[in-house]
């Protein structure tokens, strides 16, 4: 599922640089990640067969992060899949900062 809306799902604090994090939406779980300042999110859950991602390994330098099961690769930014056995892109989410909070939203809205 897609958000239609833009929704606070953290802190500013509540993450650090070049980490990660599941946060909530109303029923969608997300991965949030701040690589060098910037967020990121995607769906939290691996297209695979579910690995919960924030259990996973964040290569910060790619802008990807590594699924806890299988070693499925997503990209950060776009939710492509770029490692086997992911191959169904994950959903990609926009990220604002507003005052404290961090806010997630659809891409294309
Ligand atoms: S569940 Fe993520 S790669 Fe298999």
């Amino acid at each position: 599922m897609a958000l239609t809306e833009w929704v606070a799902v953290a802190k500013v604090g509540d993450l650090d640089d070049n980490d990660m994090m599941m946060v909530t939406a109303g029923p969608e779980e997300i991965l949030l990640a701040q690589v060098g300042g910037q967020y990121y999110a995607i769906d939290n859950w691996c297209t695979h067969a579910g690995g919960m991602l924030d259990q996973g390994i964040l290569h910060a330098q790619n802008l990807e992060v590594e699924c806890p099961l299988h070693e499925g690769y997503f990209h950060l930014e776009s939710g492509a899949a770029r490692v086997p056995p992911a191959e169904e892109d994950a959903i990609a989410y926009a990220v604002k900062v507003e005052g404290d909070d961090i806010l997630v939203g659809p891409k294309d809205g």
